[in-house]
């Protein structure tokens, strides 16, 4: 064979290898599952932002360890949305974090296999979770804020656990006093500073509140905020200190606006402004960074609207229960 013909036998070789090589290479490329990587697929693609929030979901594998850990109380594999940075949040509309923020709150994050529901079977009562790494043991402490005239919650921690349980209620006409074994109540608000405000209500930080109470070292077993729009002042403040480290289950009613709460058929709209949803969101979002997992949530039928970005009826008000899992 002359030496130019072997020269081109030897070059189409090589190409038809390279080009093998690539288009095995481009396959695997496109065929790369990326709900295989640990936490799911957090970084979006530009053409995810796009077409969010239907992009968004994921299927959400958890990392082993955290399985493995959990396995008596099985975590759930299915699929849970994160929320995504502060500067995407900024960036979307009105309507999408809306959407984020009620989808959001509609998914459980871990599955609870007991979920008892201690107190009023009504509203009134709370849901919490009684699986066994979670459940109040020994000498447990409950905080409950928020009250009106309800104490059948704080009761049936008493009965049930024999917790202490500490009750704080600004609003109603009771004096700070002790209830009965165990039962305590105080005249005072939850809020980001030691404060009066001008209705006269006294307003405490956790951290005080914990401090007077000489609990800075013991474990809050259980904290229940129904405290009206206050939450999104105080679980800043919570994030931003160590305190959370402290608290093994959280039970919440989110309102999502200036008197959400109260049954008012002619206030149909009951979207916040967007704003807000990204505060919210990021809250929310604080939340999950700190370990805490969402394993039960209720829409409170008292606080429904018809939703003008969706058309359908939601919920101002959302109960939620979380637990924190053991740091990753
Ligand atoms: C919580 O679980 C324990 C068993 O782990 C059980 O004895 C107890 O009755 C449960 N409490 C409630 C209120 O269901």
């Amino acid at each position: 064979m002359p030496v130019r013909l072997r020269r081109k036998a030897l070059l189409a070789y090589i190409l038809s290898l390279s080009s093998c090589c690539f288009i095995l290479w481009f396959f695997m490329f496109i065929s790369y599952d990326q709900s295989l990587s640990p936490l799911g697929r957090i970084d979006l693609t530009a053409e995810d932002r796009i077409n969010f929030p239907h992009e968004f979901e994921y299927k959400h594998s958890f990392k082993s360890s955290e399985s493995r850990a959990h396995e008596k109380s099985t975590v759930t594999t299915r699929g849970v949305g994160l929320i995504p940075s502060n500067a995407l949040l900024s960036s979307m509309q009105w309507s999408e974090v809306s959407e984020l923020y009620h989808k959001y709150l509609s998914a459980n994050q871990i599955v609870c296999q007991n979920v008892e529901r201690l107190g009023r079977v009504t509203d009134g009562g709370w849901d919490m979770c009684n699986d066994s790494q979670y459940s109040p043991k020994g000498q447990c402490i409950v905080y409950s804020f928020g009250i009106a005239d309800d104490f059948s919650f704080d009761n049936a921690v008493v009965e049930k656990f024999g917790c202490e349980v500490h009750s704080f209620d600004p609003s109603i006409d009771m004096q700070t006093k002790k209830r009965g074994d165990k039962k305590f109540f105080y005249k005072l608000g939850i809020a980001d500073s030691d404060r009066t405000l001008a209705s006269g209500w006294s307003m405490s930080r956790f951290e005080s509140i914990r401090a007077s109470l000489k609990h800075m070292k013991r474990t809050i077993n259980i904290l229940k905020l129904d405290i009206e729009e206050w939450e999104w002042e105080v679980l800043p403040d919570l994030l931003a200190s160590d305190h959370l480290k402290s608290v093994d289950q959280l039970l919440i009613e989110l309102h999502q606006c200036q008197g959400c709460s109260k049954y008012d058929p002619l206030q149909t709209d009951k979207e916040p402004p967007r704003d807000h949803y990204v505060h919210m969101l990021g809250i929310l979002s604080q939340l999950y960074q700190q370990n805490f997992r969402i394993f039960h949530h209720h829409d409170n039928s008292a606080c429904r609207y018809l939703s003008k970005f969706t058309m359908t009826e939601l919920s101002a008000c959302v109960e939620i229960g979380l637990v924190r899992i053991p740091a990753q």
